[in-house]
């Protein structure tokens, strides 16, 4: 369910909610701005401060329940001892929308002293990402035992009028974060191919944009083989999706936005180990993630001009599957052996990388959860980067911190590119043991148009998580559409 978010100023005790977060950095003072809230209850909050019942520490919270006026509880939540306020302020927030959601209550309200600028941003966003949950398959209780769902927040800022545009950018964003989660939790039963492409074409008519989608007979009049080898396996109808989103001038180059849609990922005739394999669910998070930086981009009408390319199908065994020993042709002309059908993503984005050319972008960024191997280098805590450009890779790494979603680089050397050589055609789709996120990246590095600055997210990590991350349960995350819509924010004029 989506949650209303609405902005207002004044002193926060006047606040009537039945939940107030308030956001405190750690060892400091206790704030004189909450004196009157502090009054109304009693001392109880500068007392909890004082005791060090409440340390202000990152990701700490405190519940305190308030004597009937103002607001009927307080939430004191830590910001820590932070360098970036924006990342402690969104992550804060996004804690506290998290708690609110799980206490049952109704509507709640975000103060934080001198919550001005691109804070509110981050307030806005924050609590909208924690808030977030997925309960369409769950039975409801009967009506007396149900908790109340979370529909509405305020963000309680230090000046509502000059907080506007930022507010705005901080539901904007909230938003497109919620198009990826929902896609990416949904199952492979009913995300599929064509569903992706449905939500795209729902996308493109709320904001009118020019949606274009190819089933499989486009695809194979476009001569992409190795996409296709992929499909080979599904009866679904595999989908090329492009979304035109164009906020900068006629003519302005766009940005590519790639993403890896695999509804389901088997391994296909390299089948995947039964253990874990329900999580192949979240192969299209980058799809996911090209959708949801639409999604907040339109809303922003960020002045510049982007276009989203999605490879959507599923990875499956069958009669008339591609085989490992298979060569195929990409639409660039280069030949591709296939020794492991389970590198499938790679198969996927090199037709679609090549096919991004027609846009003459300016700069391609692609978000695919390619290599099991990038969870083991970097966990569940940064996305691997990788490119053709230092540049480029060094403005998507500032993005992607932006954005609260840190990724780290991997190195692009040419002694890696000997792994990927072909026996008997120009490209083997895996390399050896070692180094699989990067001999990955080289792969795709084959398909990008010449020319053209490019960046590979490997989310593998980070799309998704099996455990509870503090601000995230388990599930998705919504990376990378931050990072995508910090990067394009940057672009724009
Ligand atoms: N979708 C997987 C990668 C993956 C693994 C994502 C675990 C998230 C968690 C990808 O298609 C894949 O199967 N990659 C193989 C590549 C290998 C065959 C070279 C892998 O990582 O095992
Ligand atoms: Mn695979
Ligand atoms: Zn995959």
């Amino acid at each position: 369910m989506s949650i209303a978010l609405t902005l207002r100023g004044g002193n926060p005790a006047r606040v009537a909610t039945p939940l107030l977060a308030v956001a405190l950095p750690s060892g400091t003072q206790f704030p004189e701005s909450l004196s009157a809230l502090d009054k109304a209850y009693g001392g109880a909050l500068s007392r909890a401060h004082k005791q060090g019942d409440f340390k202000g520490g990152r990701d700490e919270a405190l519940l305190c329940v308030g004597p009937g006026r103002g607001p009927a509880r307080v939430l004191l939540v830590g910001l820590g001892d932070y360098a970036d306020r924006y990342g402690a302020i969104m992550r804060a927030a996004t804690l506290a929308g998290r708690k609110g959601n799980a206490l049952g209550v109704k509507a709640m309200a975000f103060w934080a002293p001198n919550l001005a600028g691109d804070l509110v941003e981050a307030a806005a966003f924050g609590v909208s990402r924690g808030a977030w949950d997925f309960t369409d398959y769950k039975t409801m209780p009967a009506a007396k035992d149900r908790p109340k769902p979370l529909v509405s927040a305020t963000i309680v800022a230090h000046d509502v009028r000059a907080s506007k545009t930022s507010f705005a950018a901080g539901v904007a964003l909230g938003e497109g974060q919620r198009v990826a989660r929902r896609l990416q939790q949904l199952p492979g039963n009913v995300c599929t191919p064509e569903y992706i492409a449905r939500t795209a074409r729902d996308i493109g008519k709320r904001h009118k944009l020019r949606v274009t989608v190819f089933g499989r007979r486009e695809i194979k009049r476009l001569k992409m083989e190795s996409f296709l080898a992929v499909a080979a396996g599904t009866p679904q109808d595999p989908k090329l999706i492009v979304v035109e989103y164009r906020g900068g001038r006629r003519g302005d180059a766009p940005i590519a936005l790639v993403g890896k849609g695999l509804c389901f990922d088997s391994g296909g005739i390299s089948i995947k180990p039964a253990q874990g394999m329900e999580m192949m669910k979240y192969d299209m998070s980058g799809a996911a993630g090209v959708l949801g930086a639409v999604e907040a981009i339109a809303r922003m009408k960020l002045k510049v001009n982007v276009v989203g390319l999605i490879g959507s199908t599923t990875n499956m065994p069958s009669g008339t599957s591609m085989n490992p020993g298979d060569v195929v042709t990409a639409s660039n002309g280069k030949t591709i052996e296939i020794l492991n059908t389970d590198a499938e993503g790679r198969l996927v984005l090199a037709d679609v990388l090549a096919y991004s050319a027609k846009f003459k972008p300016a700069a391609i960024i692609d978000a695919a959860t390619l290599t099991g191997a990038c969870v083991i280098a970097l966990g569940n805590s940064a996305t691997g980067v990788m490119g053709n450009d230092d540049k480029l890779v060094d403005e998507v790494l500032a993005a992607a911190k932006r954005g609260g979603e840190p990724g780290w680089p991997l190195p692009m050397w040419d002694d890696y590119r000997e792994m990927i050589k072909g026996d008997i055609a120009d490209i083997k789709n895996i390399g050896g043991r070692g180094a699989g996120t990067i001999t990955a990246a080289l792969f795709l590095r084959e398909f990008v148009p010449a020319g053209t600055p490019w960046v590979h997210l490997d989310i593998a990590g980070t799309a998704y998580s099996e455990t509870d991350l503090v601000v995230i349960p388990k599930g998705p995350t919504g990376v990378p559409v931050r990072t995508f819509v910090e990067f394009a924010r940057g672009r724009a004029r």
